[in-house]
């Protein structure tokens, strides 16, 4: 018996299955097989089909082998939620709450269309079962992480009501603590920032993350000001910074313009006063999240703690939980965002449900489908490219990287997660100041001001950075060594810090031995690693889709299992 986790009906549609023992056996976001970043159930027509067939292919298993579905959301709490708060803004303009009425009841439709769907696939029989969003965000973080017990803080956009969610997990049962509600979200106001700073909101907060280094918090007092932050840390907005009837898509009212300044176009320069917002919206979440921790650990006694929620990709934010916050231990999964909840659902029926015992420890993002090297080389040939075989993959990339080549690397089982590491990524050579613009000019084609990652050895972690001695999931930042911090100019921010990821030679012996190979030859323990992706589009999943991206790119290289593929000009 397996259970099928589904979440992000609007956006970041993901499956996962968990077997009867509560181990994760397949998690894939829906946007790798359907190649649209953010893909959700309902742009894929009603059920997130093409990461649900991934997952059932990689795993082995038909529809009969699901006895049970966990969905991430309660749709009925969410109804009564919004209704409440749209009625009481009715007033203000009323053909608004209309049109946001219609809104959810749609959604409402497209939630309570998915155990019907499912039921129309041939042998499908499972018990389905609607589960809170937020106790989804918990479980997704506590059940696989490495404590027995710990605090849970939740932050997203919002959920059926919450917006910010304290939970005490304690072997296999999570009990609610504290909420506060919404529309006083941090992620909902992260978002709003993204876009009025001229990002896409719900996926380019990590742009706004990037830019905050090279501002100073100058906006601070206003926006602690518009979010009334509390004692214990939660924002409570202030509503003359809002649209009265709280109309989307800015949401905010003349006041906020006159306080903060015009808002940027997509192509305007980024100037001195965006970077400053930046960094005071920045800021602002932190000591927010620094105040609610502290709440969290006075209410719970515990010393760990577990963050999820879309907000919890904010790696700025988890190394102050980390280093200044009364939690001794900080665990962040590699998918803290609503794809996530796939995964949180179907072991909250395992652990809470059916009452089965916790399995390991998440050690590896790597959770996605794998391609032999059968399957790659028929790949290869079937799109005619030329190619050899390499007997020691790990060795060539690393002589190709040494040399000033950038290579793709596409390996084992793709992640989970939104951050490459080290299964469909792209690598460079750190050491070469250019290597950060030429990545960026050939490839990512992003802003100047975004920094790239290094992915270092575990062991060797400490001798290049500061306070920060694991990250696997390349979610937390830490400060370069001030000795060390001229040998890797390509990997580290304007502010000296990296977001680094601790490979580990237990859990990816493969990416570990290039780096070790690379460190042979350049004498740093690490690799630049971004995305396998262009910019607009979503990592790589299988070998076709690594072919497109090295033939409509600038990589020099591809090594692809143990094939490699080199451009006729390098
Ligand atoms: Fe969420």
């Amino acid at each position: 018996m397996y259970i099928l986790g589904l979440a992000g009906l609007l956006i970041d549609g993901a499956a996962c299955v968990v077997d009867a023992q509560g181990r994760v056996v397949v998690a894939v976001e829906e946007e790798r097989p359907t190649r649209v970043k953010h893909a959700s159930i309902r742009f894929s027509g009603g059920l997130p089909y093409r990461s649900l067939d991934l997952c059932l292919k990689t795993a082995g298993l038909s529809w009969k082998d699901i006895g049970h579905v966990g969905y991430f959301f309660e749709p009925w709490r969410e109804l009564r939620r919004m209704c409440g708060f749209r009625f009481r803004k009715a007033w203000r303009a009323p053909h608004v709450a209309a049109y946001y009425a219609a809104y959810q009841l749609d959604c409402l439709r497209g939630h309570l269309a998915v155990p019907r769907m499912l039921s129309l696939q041939k042998g499908y029989g499972a018990e389905f079962h609607y589960l809170s969003h937020h106790l989804a965000h918990a479980a997704s973080a506590f059940y696989v992480s490495p404590y027995d017990s710990a605090a849970i803080l939740v932050m997203d956009a919002m959920s059926e009501r919450e917006s910010i969610s304290f939970f005490h997990g304690e072997g296999t049962q999570i009990k609610l603590i504290k909420r506060h509600d919404f529309p006083h979200s941090w992620g909902f106001l992260y978002s709003l920032f993204t876009q009025y700073l001229g990002f896409r909101p719900n996926s380019d907060e990590y742009k706004v993350m990037g830019l905050a280094a090279y501002g100073k918090p100058t906006f601070l007092a206003e926006i602690t000001r518009m979010i009334r932050l509390q004692p214990t840390g939660e924002p409570k907005l202030d509503w003359s910074y809002f649209d009265p009837a709280f109309r989307g898509p800015a949401y905010f009212s003349r006041k906020f313009y006159q306080t903060f300044g015009p808002p940027r176009e997509r192509d305007e320069p980024v100037t001195e006063r965006h970077q400053n917002l930046a960094a005071s919206i920045q800021r602002a979440l932190e000591v927010s999240a620094l105040t609610l921790a502290e709440d969290l650990h006075g209410l719970t006694g515990s010393t760990r703690l577990c963050v999820a929620g879309g907000v919890g990709l904010n790696c700025l934010m988890n190394s102050r939980l980390l280093l200044e916050s009364p939690f001794s231990e900080v665990f962040v999964p590699p998918g803290p965002h609503d794809a996530g909840c796939a995964m949180g659902a179907a072991l909250l029926v395992a652990h809470q449900q059916l009452q089965r015992p916790r399995g390991h420890a998440m050690s590896t993002a790597g959770l996605g489908p794998e391609y032999s090297d059968a399957e790659i080389r028929a790949t290869l040939e079937a799109c005619k490219v030329s190619f050899s075989h390499s007997a020691h993959i790990e060795e060539d990339v690393a002589d190709l990287i040494a040399r000033g080549q950038i290579v793709g690397w596409f390996q084992g089982r793709m992640e989970w997660g939104p951050r490459a590491l080290g299964y469909r990524s792209i690598l460079a050579d750190p050491t070469r100041p250019e290597m950060r613009d030429r990545v960026n000019a050939i490839i990512k084609y992003r802003e100047d001001f975004r920094p790239f990652a290094p992915a270092v050895l575990a062991e060797a972690a400490t001798d290049y950075f500061l306070d920060i001695k694991e990250s696997p999931f390349m979610l937390f930042v830490a400060r370069a060594r001030p000795e060390q911090a001229a040998k890797i100019p390509s990997v580290l921010h304007v502010d000296g810090t990296a977001r680094l990821q601790t490979v580990d030679q237990a859990v990816n012996p493969k990416f570990w031995r290039l780096i070790r190979a690379f460190a042979d030859r350049r004498g740093v323990p690490m690799v630049l690693n971004t995305s396998f992706n262009v910019q607009g589009e979503p990592i790589v999943a299988a070998p076709r889709d690594a072919l497109r991206c090295f033939f409509a790119s600038g990589l020099d290289a591809l090594a692809i299992g143990d094939y490699l593929l080199r451009k006729p000009t390098v």
